[in-house]
């Protein structure tokens, strides 16, 4: 996987992605980084790339010629037309499923903008994706390029070793990971579940798929649609929901 970044602040996408697993990655050639400084591309005396929206209003906005120059530096050298994401808060919003599906392409080129924005000219040619990572606004596009990039990244073979693979983790199946467990067996009066100790590893699974299907209905119950549940499991997932709603009604009750 080649990582393709437009920005301009490159040392902050540097510094992020060669830390921790990523970086491992990087040095291990699983992963290419390159940040590109949109700034390089502007030809003007003081290398200006923002200027004032027709119009009016607030802030400023980002030119399209530096970001479509900068941009055509990487397109020359990759074998087709990038796929080019910019991250933006109108995008579709990143998950899991996507972070799969990207993670089979050679190249991924990531436009992070600044300022109110882009001129809408260049992002009509060259953005293939409008991604979003969430309901809120960041102060630029650099932090949700990271995010993306890390969690394609673990999608990409060679990159987690077996130990860390990606397999039963949460939003496996759409469902989120069970509670784990390590040293010592008693910590702070808190036991480990005896199931756990058994070493009888079907009564584990059980256990674990359980875990999973509880916390999901609890936390994430949106995620459940989509998760692959028996007919046994969608009762006890209805059982559960009933169980709670009338917990909250006796709190409520007692709370007057
Ligand atoms: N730029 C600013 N906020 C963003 C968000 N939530 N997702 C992607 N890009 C952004």
């Amino acid at each position: 996987m080649n990582f393709h970044v437009l920005t301009l602040f490159p040392e902050m996408i540097e510094n992020g992605m060669n830390t921790s697993i990523t970086g491992r990655a990087i040095k291990n050639e699983y992963l290419t980084l390159e940040a590109v400084n949109i700034r390089d591309f502007a030809f003007n005396k003081h290398q200006k790339v923002d200027d004032y929206p027709y119009g009016g209003g607030a802030g400023m906005l980002m030119q399209a010629e530096p970001v479509y120059l900068a941009w055509e530096s990487i397109a020359k050298k990759t074998k087709k037309k990038p796929r080019t994401v910019f991250l933006t808060p109108q995008g579709k919003v990143f998950n899991q499923a996507m972070a799969k599906e990207m993670a089979q392409e050679e190249d991924l080129v990531f436009l992070c903008g600044h300022y109110e924005g882009i001129d809408e000219r260049v992002l009509e040619e060259i953005v293939t994706d409008f991604v979003s990572i969430g309901d809120y606004v960041l102060t630029g596009g650099e932090l949700p390029a990271m995010v993306m990039m890390d969690s394609i990244s673990r999608m990409v073979p060679g990159v987690l070793s077996n130990q860390e693979s990606g397999e039963t983790e949460s939003f496996a199946g759409n469902l989120l990971e069970y509670p784990q467990y390590s040293r010592p067996e008693e910590w702070h009066e808190k036991k480990v579940p005896e199931v756990l100790m058994s070493g009888h590893h079907a009564n584990v699974a059980k256990w674990r798929r359980e875990q999973s299907i509880v916390r999901t209905a609890k936390w994430r119950p949106d995620l459940l649609k989509k998760a692959d549940l028996t007919n046994k499991e969608w009762n006890y997932v209805r059982q559960l929901w009933k169980q709670w709603k009338e917990e909250e009604s006796g709190k409520e009750e007692k709370r007057g």
